[in-house]
């Protein structure tokens, strides 16, 4: 309860207390019941503190909570719809499918990222200049002849017609992404190549156009970090996966968390870099989606920013499911 005080308070000496309410009277010209009445909603809503020492009363401004306040409203403000980052993006990709440009260098990132020289021969210009990974998943996937592999996020396609070299005839390789343009030249390239056992879907990885245990492998290339819901998405993965099936994605993660104020950059986000996420928060978030043995099993710098860095991750879906 805020207490009205008089105009003698100049007897008490000044201090670190604050304002008496005549303090603040003065220069904003209202009049003292006003203020009092102002400062008494303030200090209920917990932006300033009062004291009272003797006849006077003293105001203060509440600093770790406008602090809090201030934090949480920056958060707020930075916070992007899932709907804008996903414009974002796919403005983004689309671009660069239909210049043929890569948003990660020329083809010598390629193979800076782990593509042998012999894997890069065996795919053409058209694939190879727009390929976008931060890993390559297919040295890790131990693929099998005759299985089926799904790479979320496929966009020129680079890992999909490896994969599909490696299951042969007799499997399949299939590739989704959100990006008309993207889908599009994938397809475009397949053809030309001659690839028969390949297929480009125009869809989001977080409601996928697959069947239910349809797929041995999923596999993922610098995708996950630019979709909001991660969890949908490897829930998706998960759905998608046969029983005991496996998935082995490349992405970029942090050491610790970001801040916040980068998470409301659009260009950031497209860049693969905004929607990354702490590693350990990476690991548990497929945990909680059902796989086991999630284990990082490869990992790698990025030129830049510091604190980022590229990982492949391995899990399984459960046998018995
Ligand atoms: C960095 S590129 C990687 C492309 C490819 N994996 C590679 O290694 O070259 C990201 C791709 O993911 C696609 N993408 C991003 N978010 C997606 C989503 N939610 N659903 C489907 N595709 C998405 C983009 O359209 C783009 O083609």
């Amino acid at each position: 309860m805020v207490t009205s005080v008089g105009c003698s308070c100049t007897e008490v000496p000044p201090d670190e207390l604050g304002m008496c309410v005549c303090d603040v009277v003065e220069f904003v010209k209202l009049s003292q019941p006003t203020v009092s009445h102002h400062l008494a909603i303030l200090e209920r809503a917990g932006l300033v503190q009062s004291k009272k020492i003797g006849r006077w009363v003293y105001y203060q401004r509440n600093e770790p909570f406008i602090k809090q306040v201030c934090k949480q409203l920056q958060t707020t403000l930075t916070m992007l719809s899932n709907k804008e980052i996903k414009q974002a993006v796919q403005e983004h990709y689309g671009q660069l499918a239909q210049q043929g440009r890569s948003c990660c260098g020329d083809a010598g990132h390629l193979e800076l990222i782990g593509y042998s020289q012999e894997e890069l021969a065996k795919l053409s210009d058209e694939v190879l200049s727009v390929g976008a990974g931060c890993g390559n998943p297919i040295a890790l996937a131990e693929l099998r002849e005759g299985e089926i592999v799904l790479d979320l996020g496929s966009g020129g396609g680079i890992d999909v017609l490896l994969a599909a070299q490696k299951v042969g005839p007799r499997g399949r390789a299939i590739g989704v992404d959100m990006t008309e343009a993207m889908v599009e030249r994938a397809r475009a390239s397949a053809k030309k190549l001659g690839f028969t056992n390949v297929e480009f879907l125009l869809g989001e990885i977080e409601s996928l156009p697959v069947a239910d245990a349809s797929v041995d492998v999923v596999i993922s290339n610098c995708v996950i970090n630019l979709v909001p819901d991660k969890a949908k998405a490897f829930s998706e993965a998960f759905r998608v996966l046969k029983p005991g099936g496996r998935l082995i994605v490349s992405d970029i993660v942090t050491h610790g968390k970001l801040a916040n104020f980068f998470k409301g950059d659009l260009t950031a986000w497209a860049n693969c870099l905004a929607g990354a996420i702490e590693d350990k928060e990476y690991l548990k978030i497929i945990s909680e989606t059902g796989f086991e043995h999630v284990e990082i099993i490869a990992h790698s710098p990025i030129p830049k920013p510091a604190g980022f860095y590229s990982v492949t991750v391995r899990a399984f879906k459960p046998a018995g499911l």
